[in-house]
């Protein structure tokens, strides 16, 4: 396994949409990015990660909201291909958010409370996942990174601003 280099705001990767895997894709290589992936995230201390973070512009996500508190030991990681939210429920919670490509930022983001997802296991299985609390919030949060978008895109202007100005006096100071 290797970690992974995790592109940070604002770098252009992370605003391109992801493609889709194809079938022929879901291989051996494609589980060792996806360990790769876990690993950077575990290491980075994040509980999701998707592919744009890394660089790559495919529909990949890795997951794992049950990891150990201290951060870095496996819980319960999921492994998301082409992701797709199915649907979403009428109420809406707001929850602070940060993100390893927005680093030592946090903002109050509003979400879906649930939503479904529908995703492929990278042995090609299909799979619908029903999930609410941290777990909806992360899949929300993650599958939005592979349309380029990012948590301050759902902020206001103002907020938004803010956020990204922080965030460009800290990358003059290292
Ligand atoms: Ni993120």
């Amino acid at each position: 396994m290797a970690k992974l280099k995790v592109y940070e705001y604002p770098h252009p990767v992370l605003k391109k949409k992801s493609v889709k895997l194809e079938k022929e894709e879901l291989n051996d290589e494609l589980k060792q990015l996806l360990d790769d992936m876990l690993e950077t995230m575990y290491a980075e201390a994040g509980v999701g990660l998707a592919a744009p973070q890394v660089g790559i512009s495919k529909r990949l996500v890795v997951i794992d909201v049950e990891q150990d508190d201290e951060g870095g030991k496996p819980g319960n990681p999921l492994y998301l291909v082409n992701p797709e939210i199915i649907w979403r429920s009428e109420e809406k919670v707001c929850g602070t958010e940060g993100c390893l490509s927005v680093p030592e930022q946090r903002a109050e983001v509003e979400r879906y409370a649930e939503v479904t997802v529908r995703y492929l296991t990278p042995q090609g299985e299909e799979k619908e996942l029903k999930a609410d609390g941290f777990l909806a919030v992360a899949l929300q949060h993650e599958i939005d990174h592979l349309d380029g978008i990012l948590y301050i895109d759902h902020l206001s202007r103002l907020k938004r601003q803010m956020v990204v100005k922080k965030l460009m006096k800290r990358l003059k100071s290292v």
